[in-house]
């Protein structure tokens, strides 16, 4: 796994941990690299645990994913944002969010740490979770959130929505993962990610200063194991007066 950091020029200074697309992998280095880091909040725009539709978040098919947010809580906020595994998140399941001191920002945003914040949720239900075309998203809270007054953080699982929504928006910083890094790492390129196809160009890495996409937390192996694109935790530094 590696670290990555990233400064962003900001009205404030702020210390975000990014973790995403852990999909119930092991956890305990991811934990123990964001606690040693102290972030001021955590940020997880999705694809944690992998069915919170059809199963409790306490059932063995999702428990990695709630015992790793719930233990995120005792190092910092945690604000979480639903990805296409979590889509349809039953009513069941966000009370048992609530209870563990978890944030859910289900095309929802509030204000604190001196930010807006806001979860911008994966349009796909988990029955399409594996749909190779990202419909759009609520482009009425996107608006509505854009508008809010403040520097503006948003968790947007799928970093496609950027070009194809966010970026004419006002939003300052935009976190996403999913891509995965593009699973693959070959001379260079991001091979490949759902949503984008080939050649990804919003799979890793910070562009136009605004939107940060995490390689992900799984060790994945679909539909062949990750290659030259290390598991990622990210952290941003904002800053006053730099970029
Ligand atoms: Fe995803």
């Amino acid at each position: 796994m590696r670290s990555t950091h990233y400064t962003v020029n900001a009205p404030l200074n702020l210390n975000i941990a990014l973790v995403s697309d852990l999909h119930c992998y092991p956890y305990k280095e991811v934990l123990e690299r964001v606690g040693e880091e102290k972030p001021d909040i955590i940020a997880v725009p999705g694809d944690i645990m992998e069915n919170t539709a059809n199963h409790s978040v306490t059932a063995p098919f999702n428990q990695p994913g709630f015992a790793f947010l719930s233990a995120l809580t005792a190092i910092a906020p945690v604000y979480y944002s639903i990805g296409n595994h979590e889509g349809g998140m039953s009513e069941e399941n966000r009370t048992l969010l609530k209870e563990a001191g978890i944030t859910l920002l289900d095309n929802a945003f509030l204000h604190a740490h001196g930010l807006c914040i806001g979860g911008l949720t994966s349009p796909l239900p988990y029955e399409k979770h594996h749909a190779e075309k990202t419909p759009s998203p609520n482009l009425e809270f996107l608006s509505r959130f854009a508008n809010e007054q403040g520097f503006h953080l948003l968790l947007s699982h799928h970093p496609e929505h950027y070009p194809a929504y966010i970026r004419s928006t006002g939003v300052e910083l935009i976190v996403s993962g999913h891509a995965h890094g593009g699973q693959w790492r070959i001379f260079g390129k991001d091979i490949y990610a759902p949503g984008q196809g080939l050649f990804p160009k919003y799979a890793s890495g910070m562009h136009e200063n605004r939107l940060i996409v995490g390689r992900g937390l799984a060790n994945t192996v679909f539909p062949i194991p990750r290659l030259g694109n290390p598991t990622e935790a990210v952290f941003i530094h904002l800053r006053r007066g730099e970029s």
